[in-house]
């Protein structure tokens, strides 16, 4: 019976025909339990003798099967292991990562560059009051230079959506007078006009404003030409061209040289080959006094930047309304 019983179970290697097994040799009908069950019927001095080599064979059957259990189930783990392929040192899914807006980081990189000259950022709303979007900035009512800025008015009467950041100029000054003050000045934009390839309803300006004692037109020219050549990289030339403003005399733009562009038939900078990116200019002694400084002691520049126009240089951006239209095949560039 052991004999039979061992080599059987060397033929038993899954879980079924191991079962079957232990039912054939362990289970209540298997040829060894029946030397048990028939013990009575063996002569009496026989009985010690058989029931202990029976037992014999017993035990060694079961620690066979018990060895063969482990054996099998061992097998069927590992089987299970490789047929899985898990590999745990294998890195984890990279998880989609957002990013800033190409506007956003250019506006942050101007941000950078004026901080690090000293200027504080100051932020104003995008709401305002006719007053302080124009008649402080030296554009009192009916002026023809309101013409300049195509205006959202709200159904609000005297409010409307800043056409630019310069309104900031009399918020921060009035904050400060009779103090110098030194802030840059960003927020959103918005101008009821027709939209194109340089300039769409709503835009970002960057605002900068000086004032202080002996403060000029030097001082103007050397801080921008200086920003200039930290966010272009000393790569393109620019020119201050002379303009006009209500709220600054001298006026002036600044132009950027659109080498990126050239001979591409660019429909960014036109024939031109420059993109005016600013305009600036000395505050204005009427700008002032409407912002608490006395004229005869303060002078002051202040000058209004583009973010997207920026972008459009250092990146090749053909058409600054691709800047909202939320792409995501253009965000991704950047
Ligand atoms: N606010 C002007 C514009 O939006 C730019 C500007 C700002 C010009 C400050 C001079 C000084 O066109």
């Amino acid at each position: 019976i052991r004999r039979e019983g061992l080599e059987r179970l060397a033929e038993a290697n899954d879980s079924a025909s191991l079962e079957a097994w232990r039912v054939a040799y362990l289970g209540r009908n298997a040829p060894v339990m029946q030397v048990f069950s028939r013990l009575g019927q063996a002569p009496k001095e026989l009985r010690p003798q058989i029931g202990q080599s029976a037992n014999a064979v017993k035990q060694a059957l079961e620690a066979a099967y018990q060895e063969k259990l482990e054996a099998v189930r061992r097998a069927a783990l590992e089987e299970e292991l490789t047929r899985q392929k898990l590999d745990v040192t294998l890195p984890g899914r990279r998880p989609f990562l957002g990013r800033h807006h190409i506007e956003t980081q250019t506006m942050r990189e101007i941000l950078r560059i004026f901080t690090s000259m000293g200027f504080q950022v100051y932020s104003s709303p995008d709401i305002e009051t006719d007053e302080y979007n124009f008649t402080y900035l030296n554009i009192p009512p009916h002026h023809p230079a309101r013409d300049m800025w195509d205006t959202f008015y709200l159904t609000t009467p005297g409010l409307l959506l800043r056409t630019h950041t310069s309104p900031g100029q009399i918020h921060a000054m009035r904050q400060f007078a009779p103090e110098p003050v030194r802030v840059v000045l960003p927020g959103m934009c918005y101008r009821y006009e027709q939209a194109g390839a340089r300039k769409d309803i709503q835009f970002t300006q960057v605002e900068l404003l000086a004032v202080g004692y002996d403060i000029t037109f030097a001082d103007l020219k050397g801080t921008l030409q200086d920003f200039a050549d930290r966010i272009f990289g000393e790569r393109l030339r620019t020119r201050l061209r002379p303009s006009y403003f209500p709220f600054t005399e001298p006026s002036a733009e600044m132009d950027v040289e659109c080498v990126i562009c050239h001979g591409k038939g660019c429909s960014v900078c036109k024939g031109s080959g420059w993109l005016e990116i600013m305009g600036c200019g000395m505050v204005h002694p009427v700008v002032l006094q409407h912002g608490g400084y006395d004229p005869a002691k303060f002078t002051g520049f202040a000058a209004g930047m583009g973010p997207g126009r920026i972008a459009m240089l250092r990146h090749a951006i053909q058409d600054i309304r691709s800047l909202y239209e939320n792409d995501v095949r253009f965000l991704e560039q950047f």
